[in-house]
């Protein structure tokens, strides 16, 4: 679990320091501020999960200053030290929201107790909308696939994941971008903070901004409340901007800011915040052409594309089928129970085209198991579309692949063979260099090659 960070308002010097001192721990950071001003200047900075504030400070009270906390950081919870005459007003500030009060002189280990149960609170609060968004942090889907394409890009996820770089990856729909998305989480530094997914092709304009950002209270109609933008719940972890070729123009130039300064602004405040989160991309679209057609902002594009994982679709990579097949099997069949899958109904899976890839193949399978009987995944259980397109006769080990198919896959595999350097594929595929960049170019082959070559060993966030 990440550190809680704490930010204690009191104008006594000496509460400063003992607070500090005595409760700062590996878990737990504390920071101080002697006044009301101070830590609104601190809290726009930095993010903080509890505020402890003394009731009477020299330039407000800590009533004003939680009001302030519950509208502009609703997911904070704030305490109140209160002196013996003040027992009353800290009760109302119960009813306006505060998590707990203790009276001074106060005792240490009460403090200790009142803050772990605050932040547990607060956890469980961003837990909470976390799960709004589907995605408890359950480890990342094991991505199947031992053809030379999927190993290679199991070996560049692994390269890319210590570091903070972003990475952009593309494949058709149903190709496995998110499952290589969470695999990138799961092995980075972050792999314990939040990871939040956003997709920006499900919003309109207006709604992915404050989605996204965060709004203010009062920010436009309808914004009732001050909340917290999914960047903020990625704080320290990964934010998976989905289907980024679908983000609209204006937001895409708000988005290469934050890129840019790690900075943003909540919908409606003045104020910048900080934020330290690694982003990962995916899109179905060819971002190159969207520059291209005017969709997609140049400059946006250049940063995201300094890390490429291209997923190839799965009728290019037929061999991992029988893999797929079993693995699908064992997560969708009822636990402990194995299948058998007749080489008929292999040699169907295998010839058909499969244009909605893997995600397509989950969900026949999903019916097959519900026709099955007897364990047994018979071609009568498969979809008769599926039955009618697909050609078995001609051999499940023929794929039909055009010969530009081919040529990618084959120049791909070469540039993987030999670990991205070029003069050897060239040699080895017996065309130039130039040939070869020109290929890579036409086949959007370009950039993973380079940064599997030029990654630095060790870097850290
Ligand atoms: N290599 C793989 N190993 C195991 N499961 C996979 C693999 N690739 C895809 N899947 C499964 O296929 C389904 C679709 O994968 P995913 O959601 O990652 O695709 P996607 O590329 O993000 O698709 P879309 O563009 O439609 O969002 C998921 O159920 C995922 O678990
Ligand atoms: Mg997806």
């Amino acid at each position: 679990m990440s550190p809680m960070r704490v930010l204690l308002i009191d104008d006594e010097l000496y509460i400063r320091k003992l607070v500090e001192k005595e409760l700062t721990a590996p878990h737990r950071r504390i920071v101080t501020a002697d006044s009301a001003a101070v830590a609104k200047r601190r809290i726009a900075k930095e993010t903080f999960d509890v505020v402890v504030v003394d009731i009477r400070l020299p330039d407000g009270d800590g009533i004003e200053l939680l009001s302030f906390f519950r509208q502009t950081f609703p997911d904070v919870e704030v305490i109140l030290i209160t002196g013996y005459g003040t027992v009353e007003s800290a009760l109302k500030a119960m009813r306006l929201g505060a998590y707990d009060y203790i009276t001074k002189p106060f005792d240490l280990e009460r403090l200790e107790l009142v803050l772990e149960k605050a932040f547990e609170r607060v956890c469980l609060k961003r837990e909470n909308r976390r799960l709004l968004h589907g995605h408890k942090d359950m480890g990342a889907p094991r991505l199947v696939g031992r053809s030379p394409a999927m190993l290679h890009i199991t070996q560049l996820i692994k390269k890319v994941s210590p570091h903070p770089t972003s990475v952009l990856i593309t494949g058709e729909s149903g190709t496995g971008k998110e499952v290589v998305a969470r695999n990138i989480h799961a092995l980075s530094l972050r792999a314990k903070r939040p990871f939040v997914v956003m997709n920006c092709a499900e919003l309109q304009k207006d709604l992915l901004r404050s989605e996204l950002f965060g709004y203010i209270k009062g920010a436009f109609t309808g914004a009732m409340e001050t909340r917290d933008g999914l960047i903020y719940l990625a704080d320290g972890g990964t934010l998976f901007l989905d289907e980024i070729g679908d983000m609209p123009m204006e937001l895409q130039g708000a988005l290469l800011r934050v890129l840019e300064t790690k900075k943003y602004r909540r919908v409606g405040d003045q104020r910048e915040r900080h934020v330290d989160v690694r982003f990962l991309f995916a899109t179905h679209r060819d971002l190159n052409a969207e520059v291209n057609a005017g969709r997609f902002h140049e400059a946006l594009y250049h940063r995201l594309n300094v890390f490429d994982i291209h997923l190839p679709p799965l009728r290019e990579r037929r061999e991992e089928i029988p893999l797929l097949v079993e693995h699908l099997l064992g997560v969708l069949g009822q636990p402990g129970t194995s299948y058998t899958v007749p080489d008929e109904t292999l040699a169907y899976l295998m010839s058909y085209h499969w244009p909605g890839n893997v995600r397509e193949l989950r969900n026949v399978l999903e019916r097959c198991l519900i026709l099955s009987e007897d364990r047994v995944i018979l071609p009568i259980t498969l979809p008769s579309e599926l039955v009618q397109v697909a050609h078995p006769s001609r051999s499940a080990a023929f794929s039909c692949q055009t010969l530009q198919e081919v040529e990618r896959h084959h120049i791909q595999n070469t540039l993987a063979h030999f670990s991205g350097n070029k003069t050897e594929a060239a040699r080895a595929l017996g065309i130039s260099r130039r040939t070869l960049y020109r290929k890579m170019k036409a086949y959007g082959l370009n950039g993973i090659e380079n940064n599997l070559a030029q990654m630095p060993t060790h870097v850290t966030t």
